[in-house]
């Protein structure tokens, strides 16, 4: 066939083909739900991101950089490495929705009739997850205008009329240009080591409200006391935040009282220079349990972290594998269906730290590094949520 035959072929299909082949996308009809259900949770007024994406009006601008993000996969925010588990709180958009945005761009980013567009969820101002029954107010925290990072030690109480138990927790500073985490530890820091930090939650950017499965919860006794670790960054002037924890009660009965614990080092030592310095340590599961959630957590110059499972009977499965961490974003990680540790499984912890000048982000590659609490030093640990296997009912007769 010549030249110009399979051009007019191609010419003839694309008429026959008709909208199919140019089929149009629009805002209204294609990318609003897309935005809907994946974007706007933090890109709307008062929540993490810098700017709102709502509406066509405050999308348009922002859409040459919008198919960039999604196109690289930026955004949403997401680390674990999809060979390893599958994850209910998993944004990451399929690569039809991926293609959906970066045509109708490539197109124009055109806005299509405004009737086509879905029902705009209806979110509660202030909150991620609604109208809380309870809320706690932490005390004031004044943060200096200079000056090494800050973190008060605050004690407050929760404040209920009676024990509870909740389904649901939210964690919100009031300071987003301040604030940089919050962990919540119920009854204090304990006296057994590492394993006893009881975490009650933590907030950092990306970090949603933990929200648990049917029937599982925490309980908070009417005078539970709670203390912090908060990090604050001095932003040049004078600060205040006040911190406000949202509970969510649960309904009827509570079958699971779920338990967080960290698990960890605090003994690592990173060599100035290194590049790839690795680092093991291990969680030993002394009952029967169910894990609910993971949360990695490292410093600046985190590379990747692993949680593998070796079980009693020498099977060994990697839980969750965040390959290239982001200090920017702390999130939970909860796996779809909890998973089933039995008493005696090591769960090994395993990291990477680029201590070179190499990583962009490392505040100082001449020096060695160990534990510690500024956003300077490192840390590695992960935050285990989980619930007794067949905990027996405390009130069986
Ligand atoms: C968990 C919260 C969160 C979700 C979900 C999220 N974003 Fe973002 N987004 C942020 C934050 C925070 C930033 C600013 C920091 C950064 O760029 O990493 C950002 C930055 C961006 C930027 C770059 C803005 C700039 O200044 O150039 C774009 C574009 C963007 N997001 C688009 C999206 C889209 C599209 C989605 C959904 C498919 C989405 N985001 C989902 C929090 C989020």
């Amino acid at each position: 066939m010549s030249k110009y035959i399979i051009r007019f072929l191609i010419v003839a299909l694309a008429i026959v083909a008709g909208p199919s082949f140019a089929e149009k996308i629009t805002y209204s009809k294609d990318v609003a739900p897309i935005l809907y259900k994946n974007c706007i949770t933090c890109h709307r007024p008062g929540e993490v991101a810098p700017m709102s994406l709502r509406s066509y009006q405050e999308t348009r601008p922002w859409a040459k950089s919008i198919k960039e993000k999604v196109s690289t996969k930026q955004m949403p925010p997401w680390f674990a490495d999809p060979e390893h588990g599958t994850f209910s709180n998993d944004p990451t958009l399929s690569e039809k929705e991926i293609a959906t945005i970066v045509k109708w761009v490539n197109q124009g980013a055109k806005q299509g009739n405004p009737k086509d567009a879905p029902e705009p969820p209806k979110f509660t101002s202030g909150w991620q997850h609604g109208v809380p029954d309870h809320v706690i107010e932490l005390p004031v925290v004044n943060v200096p205008a200079e000056g090494d990072d800050y973190f008060p030690n605050l004690s407050f109480k929760a404040g209920l009329d009676e024990d509870r138990w909740v389904q649901a927790i939210e964690i919100r500073p009031s300071n987003l240009e301040v604030a940089h985490h919050v962990v919540i530890f119920m009854n204090g820091f304990g006296g057994g080591g590492m394993g006893s930090f009881d975490v009650l939650g933590t907030w950092a950017v990306g970090t949603a409200p933990n929200v648990y499965p049917e029937g599982m919860g925490r309980v908070i006794t009417k005078d539970q006391r709670f203390m912090t670790n908060m990090h604050y960054h001095p932003s040049g002037t004078k600060a205040v935040d006040q911190t406000r924890v949202g509970l969510y009660f649960g309904e009827g009965e509570l079958k699971n009282e779920i338990t967080a614990t960290i698990g960890g080092s605090f003994s690592l030592y990173i060599p100035a220079g290194a590049s790839n310095h690795r680092e093991v340590d291990s969680w030993y599961v002394e009952d029967d349990i169910k894990v609910i959630s993971f949360f990695p957590h490292m410093h600046l110059r985190g590379k990747d972290m692993r949680f593998t499972a070796k079980f009693p009977d020498g099977r060994e499965q990697i839980l969750l594998n965040v390959p290239k961490y982001d200090f920017n974003w702390q999130l939970f990680y909860y796996p779809k269906e909890p998973i089933s540790l039995p008493a005696g499984t090591e769960v090994e912890i395993m990291a990477h730290y680029d201590n070179s000048e190499d990583n962009p982000h490392n505040p100082d590659p001449t020096r060695g590094v160990g534990f510690g609490v500024q956003t300077t030093d490192e840390m590695m640990f992960g935050i285990f949520e989980y619930v007794y296997d067949d905990a027996p009912k405390e009130d069986t007769d």
